[in-house]
């Protein structure tokens, strides 16, 4: 595959995905900078992690600089130890996997089902039945012998992953279940909010995230203790805040006041924008349903997506053009669009020698093709998207 170079996109082009900047984010920010409650303390922190608590139906939230360091927190709260393993997806954005690293574990990656594209949760059973044994009062894989410790499923795309045989085998082998649910903020899984599942999820609030504070996360759980801990970890470490006394290595991954002052009003319009992402898919849905060669992003019956990044299939087979000449097509006529990630079990920054083979991941990753889906993108910019990706489909799909 040709190596691409994406460049600055001219300024009246379609983005592939803005925030959507349009309440109360100026009076919030604006009532920190006038009282000086600019810092990681402030009652903008305190009702963001309320909000948050709330949303994702869990007893406790705390809110931090981003997704990834949530993700690291939540890994130390499951005592992932240096050298454990700990299973993810690897069609993913590499965040997961590199926390994985941080705390000294290797990742194991678990390949994407074909038909919603998550994490396979069938692999995930079959590599904790078959690709492991109990030994030593602990599950190791039989490939690496190291010890299994925790499994990180990924919600991607704002769609859930099928997470009850993955639950059901967590708790057969008593291993703690983290969700990444950063792309997940608003869909729901048999009814239930994502984040909420797991022993622990984590969200992410940066720049292309269903709603954004620039850049922060929240984890989320139902476990006092863990709660606890993760405030404990997040704020250095103190055990006494006076004499600056600690017991433990902590970090400085607190959100700020500030930025928590945004998220309080983003969120305040999230129903709003789930509701216009779905509309969105709505439209792409209809427009694109007849075309040959073309998949079109599901939704399971057991799922409410928020189509966070709406994505599709190119059969370069039926259309005779491959998702990187459709980007570059659409580039030209200033559309952005983008290829998912590289899959992390093929990433030169990861070790995949222990894990299972990943072949849908990478088919997906070079068939998929995300399309502009901001919240705020206008019906006439997604007919202009629309009616580019029809000219340029009907042309070399006659072709090929
Ligand atoms: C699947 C996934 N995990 C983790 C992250 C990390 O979140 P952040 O960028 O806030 O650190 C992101 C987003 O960037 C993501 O898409």
């Amino acid at each position: 595959m040709d190596k691409l170079t994406l460049g600055a996109p001219p300024a009246d082009f379609v983005p592939l995905i803005v925030p959507e900047i349009r309440g109360n984010e100026w009076k919030y920010v604006k009532d920190c900078l006038d009282t000086n409650w600019v810092s990681s303390v402030g009652s903008y922190v305190d009702r963001f992690e309320r909000m948050l608590a709330e949303r994702a139906e869990t007893k406790y939230a705390i809110a931090t600089v981003n997704g990834t360091a949530a993700l690291h927190i939540a890994l130390l709260l499951a005592g992932v130890q240096p050298e454990d393993e700990v299973v993810v997806s690897s069609l993913t954005f590499i965040a997961p996997a590199n926390a994985i690293r941080y705390v000294g574990a290797w990742p194991i990656f678990v390949d994407a089902e074909p038909t919603y594209w998550q994490i396979d949760s069938a692999g995930v059973v079959d590599f904790l039945e078959n690709g492991c044994r109990w030994e030593r009062e602990s599950l190791r894989n039989r490939r690496t012998g190291r010890r299994v410790k925790a499994i990180l499923p990924v919600h991607i795309l704002g769609h859930p992953a099928d997470l009850d045989p993955i639950l059901a085998i967590a708790e057969k082998y008593s291993l703690p279940v983290i969700e990444d649910a950063t792309e997940g903020l608003g869909a729901r899984y048999r009814g239930k909010s994502l984040g909420s599942l797991g022993h622990a999820g984590c969200f992410s609030f940066n720049g292309n995230k269903i709603i954004t504070t620039g850049g922060g996360g929240m984890l989320v759980t139902n476990d006092a203790e863990w709660a606890a801990r993760a405030r404990y970890l997040t704020t250095q470490a103190k055990d006494d805040s006076i004499e600056y006394m600690h017991n433990a290595v902590g970090y400085n991954y607190r959100l700020t006041n500030l930025l928590a002052a945004m998220g309080c009003a983003q969120m305040e319009h999230l129903d709003t924008f789930v509701e216009t992402k779905r509309q969105i898919a709505k439209r792409y849905r209809e427009s694109f349903i007849s075309f040959p060669g073309l998949q079109l992003p599901k939704e399971a019956d057991w799922a409410l997506s928020t189509f966070w990044m709406y994505t599709v299939l190119i059969d370069q087979q039926v259309t005779g053009i491959d998702s990187r000449q459709l980007l570059h097509q659409l580039a030209a006529k200033k559309i952005q669009s983008r290829p998912l990630w590289q899959p992390i079990h093929r990433s030169a920054a990861h070790d995949a020698a222990g894990s299972p083979p990943c072949p849908n991941s990478d088919r997906l990753y070079t068939q998929a093709i995300s399309l502009p889906c901001s919240v705020g993108l206008s019906q006439s910019d997604q007919s202009y998207v629309i009616d580019t990706i029809s000219s340029v489909l009907s042309k070399t799909t006659s072709t090929s």
